[in-house]
């Protein structure tokens, strides 16, 4: 466990040795979740993501605006980066919030607020956030 945080953390910044500003990291870890959230949703066939509930979704995802800024993605905390997740894709969503879940990817916040969701809340909220228009 704590030898494979070490490589999934060194992998990433040693690629971005040379370009080294905070955009390239971002994207080279929004690359590497997109390509999960892909294998992800063929292995899984995708009846979870089909029936998620946008409307329950809302009150559901309520909090997160305080950080995510959902719409406008702007965030309450300036010094660090909030991602965006108003608009972003559904799968992506159900996916990230799984790895959270299941401690594939760390975060304090974001893993327990994954852990205080079931797969079904998880899928609502997808089904909200995805359905966001960023400006
Ligand atoms: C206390 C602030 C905070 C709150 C509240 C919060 N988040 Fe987050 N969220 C973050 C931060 C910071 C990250 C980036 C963490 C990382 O680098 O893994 C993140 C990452 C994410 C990601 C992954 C985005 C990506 O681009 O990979 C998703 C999806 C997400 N949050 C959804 C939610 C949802 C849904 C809620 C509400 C239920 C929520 N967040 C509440 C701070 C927050």
């Amino acid at each position: 466990m704590a030898h494979r945080a070490v490589y999934n953390f060194a992998l990433p910044s040693l690629a971005i040795a040379r370009p080294p500003d905070a955009l390239m990291t971002r994207c080279s870890l929004l690359l590497t979740n997109i390509l999960a959230a892909c294998l992800l949703s063929g292995l899984a066939a995708s009846p979870a993501f089909a029936k998620g509930d946008a409307a329950r979704g809302k009150t559901l995802a309520y909090t997160c605006t305080g950080c995510h800024g959902i719409v406008e993605y702007k965030n309450a905390y300036p010094s660090y980066r909030v991602p965006k997740i108003g608009g972003q894709n559904e799968g992506y969503i159900v996916a990230a919030l799984h790895d959270y879940k299941r401690g594939e990817r760390n975060h304090p916040t974001m893993t327990a607020q994954a852990r205080s969701f079931s797969d079904q809340d998880i899928a609502d909220i997808a089904a909200y956030l995805s359905g966001l228009k960023a400006k």
